[in-house]
C-alpha cells in the first residue's frame, strides 16, 4: 500500500475514534465513504489510470474503504452502547427512596361512607345511577309532582343557573331526579341507588350550600311498603355495623311519595353522649315513601301495573353519626390535619364482607 493511502486510513481511523456521538461519526462517514466523499473521489480516479497500476491501486483502496467500513461500524456500537449506559444512569429510579409525602393520602369521609353504602346496596342486588348536578326544572320539580308554588321552587332555596330560552336551568336539590331520568330510560324491574351531590341555598352551622344525598328506587309488580321498611332495616344495621338497631317510619308528606315517611333509628343520648342502637332514644336520618302514581306516570311507566318505594338521606349526617365527626362545615374546610385525623386509607376498600370501615 502507497504511502499517502496509509496515512490517509490512518488519519480517518483518528477521526472516527475522535467521533463522541453517533451524528458525529454519521458526519464522518458522509465525508469520506458518501457521494462527494474523500474516498469515494480516489475511487473515481482509478478510471484514469493505466491499467497495470489500476488493480494494484483498485486493491489498495478497497482494502482501506474495507477497513474504514470495519471501524465504523466498531466505533459505532461502542457509541450505542454508551449512548444506552447514560440513558440508564440518567434515568436510574432508587427504588429504596421513602415514598413522596403524596402517598399519605386519606379517602375523605364522604367518599368513604358512599363506598360503604355502595357495597351494602351493591350486596342488596342495586346498581348504581347518576344523573346531572344542572338539573332542568322538569326532573328536579315538575315531573316530581312538585307543584309551581312549592317553596322548594322559589329562588332564596335553589340556585337557579341564568334563563334561556329552553327554560332556566339549576343545581339540583336533591338526588330524586335521578329517579325520574332512571325509570324514563328503562322499564322495571329497577333497583337503583344514587349517590351524589344536591345543592341549596342554606348555610349555617348545620348546612352547607353543597352537599351529599343517596337516592334509593325501587319498582317492580308487587314491590310493597314492607320492602321499604325491610330494605331500610337491613342497610341500617349493615352501615352502622350493629346486630339490632330499631327503625320507626313516622308518617310525612313528600310530594313525590304516597305515602310518606321519616324515617327514625334507634339511638341513646344518655349524658350527652349519642349513641347509636336501642336506648330509648330516636334520631331521624331520611325520608321515604310509596313512588306516587304522578311520578310513575311522567316517566313513563303504567302506575296500574308496577309500583315502588324510594328513600333519600344525606350522606353528611350519617358519616358524621358514625365516625363522630361533630361540625358538618369541616367536611369542606379543605384542612389537611382534619382529614389526616378522619380520613381513611385508600387501600381499604369497605366490603360488607371484609368490613366496612378498618
Ligand atoms: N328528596 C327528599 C329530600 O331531599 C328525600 C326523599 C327521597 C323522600 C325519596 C322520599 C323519597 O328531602
Amino acid at each position: 500500500m502507497h504511502d499517502d493511502l496509509k496515512d490517509l486510513l490512518s488519519s480517518l481511523a483518528e477521526e472516527v475514534a475522535a467521533a463522541d456521538s453517533v451524528s458525529a461519526l454519521e458526519a464522518v462517514r458522509v465525508e469520506t465513504l458518501g457521494k462527494k466523499g474523500r474516498l469515494t473521489g480516489l475511487l473515481k480516479q482509478l478510471g484514469a489510470l493505466p491499467a497495470e497500476e489500476r488493480s494494484e491501486r483498485g486493491a489498495a483502496l478497497n482494502a482501506v474503504k474495507q477497513t474504514l467500513g470495519e471501524l465504523l461500524e466498531a466505533r459505532a456500537a461502542t457509541l450505542r452502547d454508551a449512548e444506552i449506559d447514560a440513558r440508564l444512569a440518567r434515568e436510574r429510579i432508587d427504588v429504596t427512596l421513602p415514598i413522596r409525602p403524596e402517598a399519605e393520602g386519606r379517602i375523605h369521609p364522604i367518599s368513604q361512607t358512599m363506598d360503604e353504602i355502595v357495597a351494602i346496596f351493591g350486596q342488596m342486588g342495586f346498581s348504581v345511577a347518576e344523573g346531572p348536578d344542572i338539573e332542568d326544572d322538569f326532573h328536579n320539580f315538575t315531573a316530581l309532582n312538585i307543584p309551581p308554588e312549592h317553596p322548594a321552587r322559589q329562588m332564596h332555596d335553589t340556585f337557579y343557573l341564568p334563563e334561556r330560552p329552553e327554560g332556566r336551568n339549576l343545581l339540583r336539590t336533591h338526588t330524586s331526579p335521578v329517579q325520574i331520568r332512571t325509570m324514563s330510560t328503562r322499564q322495571p324491574p329497577i333497583r337503583i341507588i344514587a349517590p351524589g351531590r344536591t345543592y341549596r341555598c342554606d348555610s349555617d352551622m348545620t348546612h352547607t350550600p353543597m352537599f351529599h344525598q343517596v337516592e334509593a328506587l325501587v319498582v317492580d309488580r308487587s314491590t310493597h311498603f314492607g320492602h321499604l321498611k325491610g330494605a331500610i332495616t337491613e342497610f341500617v344495621r349493615a352501615y352502622f355495623e350493629l346486630d339490632d338497631v330499631p327503625v320507626r317510619l313516622r308518617p310525612s308528606f313528600f310530594p313525590f311519595t304516597e305515602p310518606s315517611a321519616e324515617v327514625d333509628i334507634g339511638c341513646s343520648r344518655k349524658g350527652g353522649e349519642l349513641k347509636i342502637g336501642s336506648g330509648g332514644d330516636w334520631l331521624e336520618i331520611m325520608g321515604c315513601g310509596m313512588v306516587h302514581p304522578n311520578v310513575l306516570r311522567a316517566s313513563g311507566i303504567d302506575p296500574d301495573v308496577y309500583q315502588g318505594f324510594a328513600f333519600g338521606m344525606g350522606i353528611e349526617r350519617i358519616a358524621m353519626l358514625k365516625y363522630g365527626i361533630p361540625d358538618l362545615r369541616t367536611f369542606y374546610d379543605s384542612d389537611l390535619r382534619w382529614l389526616r385525623h378522619y380520613g381513611f386509607v385508600p387501600l381499604d376498600v369497605p366490603t360488607t364482607t371484609g368490613g366496612l370501615a378498618r
